[in-house]
């Protein structure tokens, strides 16, 4: 493996078709913006689902020129239609609340394993010259056996949506090495930044404390908050996922793009505290939260980086403020949300 010694530069999408499947979210959104900013044709696949981080407010400054089908990934005939002649497919669609999973693991199964073999047959029956980048999650591991986390390191997930998403990772690298697709995973960890869904305490933590800061409220951290994180700014990670889309030699493969920077619960909250607003308070921890918590979560990039150059080039500071800019004047489209 070489490790380029420059930082890596985007390369431009022009004429290129991309679909974004869970584009109305906080990840795929971010990613239908940047693409279309790279010159792509970007096509959203999105069944806008009210339990999710779905929000049309995310594309509202674009979405005159995308093209949006409401649809869901346990639809083989939509998502089929969907993935027909598109060079890039970023298969960010899931059910994303680790508490929800538990109490729906159905629902959890369906759209995390069963949604995600829709997409593989889609593209091997009807584009299979097509790029798959599926997102897994830092969560996937469960408990930390050694620091830092590398791909190496066993998954023993401690909640159904990670069992879940552990499972159709591997059915994504099956497909990729059973039909040659050209399928790449890159696993995120807490991503932080515009377009989160940050009404809910049931998706990232960090997006919720960001909430509560945004409203002035106590930003309330469970237990001491002493347990380390991984947490990355969405810019970054967008970066990586369209890196991983153009970069043949990581096909078939998969890659942590998480930043260098760890932070226990407690001084994350205190930075939201500083940097966006509300008051640091400590509470006894749920039951329901205990029993899915994995402790310390420290994990290595080098792999990314030694792959692409890819770098977490966003300064938590930078990081809040750039959130802080974003959702201050439009708190009223991720708030008052009719649920
Ligand atoms: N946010 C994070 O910190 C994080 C960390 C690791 C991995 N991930 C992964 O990134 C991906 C995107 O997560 P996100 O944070 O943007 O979540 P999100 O909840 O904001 O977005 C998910 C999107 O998928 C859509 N969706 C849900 N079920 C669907 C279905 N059946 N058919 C079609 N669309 C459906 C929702 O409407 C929503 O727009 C997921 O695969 C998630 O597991 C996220």
């Amino acid at each position: 493996m070489t490790t380029p010694t420059s930082p890596y530069t985007l390369p431009r999408l022009d004429g290129q078709r991309v679909l974004v499947t869970g584009g109305l979210g906080f990840i795929g959104s971010n990613l239908a913006h940047r693409c279309l900013s790279l010159g792509a044709e970007v096509t959203i696949y999105d069944c806008l689902d009210p339990r999710s981080g779905g929000n049309m407010q995310n594309v509202a400054s674009i979405k005159n020129d995308v093209h949006i089908v409401l649809n869901d990934v346990r639809n083989f005939e939509g998502i089929s239609a969907a993935v027909l002649d598109k060079d890039i497919v970023f298969n960010c669609a899931a059910y994303t609340s680790h508490p929800n999973a538990m109490k729906e693991p159905f629902v959890d199964v369906d759209v995390n394993c069963k949604g995600v073999l829709n997409v593989l047959e889609a593209l091997r029956r009807f584009s299979a010259d097509a790029k798959l980048v599926h997102i897994g999650t830092s969560t996937q591991i469960g408990a930390m056996k050694y620091s830092p986390i590398d791909e190496n390191h066993p998954e023993m997930p401690v909640d159904i949506y990670s069992a879940n998403k552990s499972a159709s990772e591997k059915y994504v690298l099956v497909y990729a090495h059973a039909y040659r697709l050209r399928n790449t995973v890159v696993r995120l960890a807490n991503v932080y930044g515009p377009r989160s869904n940050i009404r809910s305490s049931d998706f990232g933590f960090m997006n919720f404390f960001i909430g509560l800061g945004l409203k002035g409220k106590d930003i309330t951290i469970f237990g001491e908050g002493k347990q380390l994180r991984t947490i990355s700014f969405i810019d970054d990670c967008v970066d990586a996922l369209i890196l991983s889309a153009e970069t043949p030699a990581m096909d078939r493969d998969v890659y942590f793009a998480v930043s260098d920077q760890q932070y226990s619960v407690k001084e994350v909250g205190e930075a939201i505290a500083q940097h966006v607003g509300g008051k640091v308070r400590f509470i006894e921890w749920p039951k329901n939260r205990e029993v899915i918590e994995v402790g310390d979560a420290v994990i290595s990039n080098a792999k990314i980086r030694g792959a692409v150059g890819w770098e977490h080039k966003t300064s938590l500071e930078s990081g809040l403020l750039k959130t802080k800019e974003y959702f201050e004047p439009r708190m009223k489209h991720y708030m008052d949300l009719a649920l």
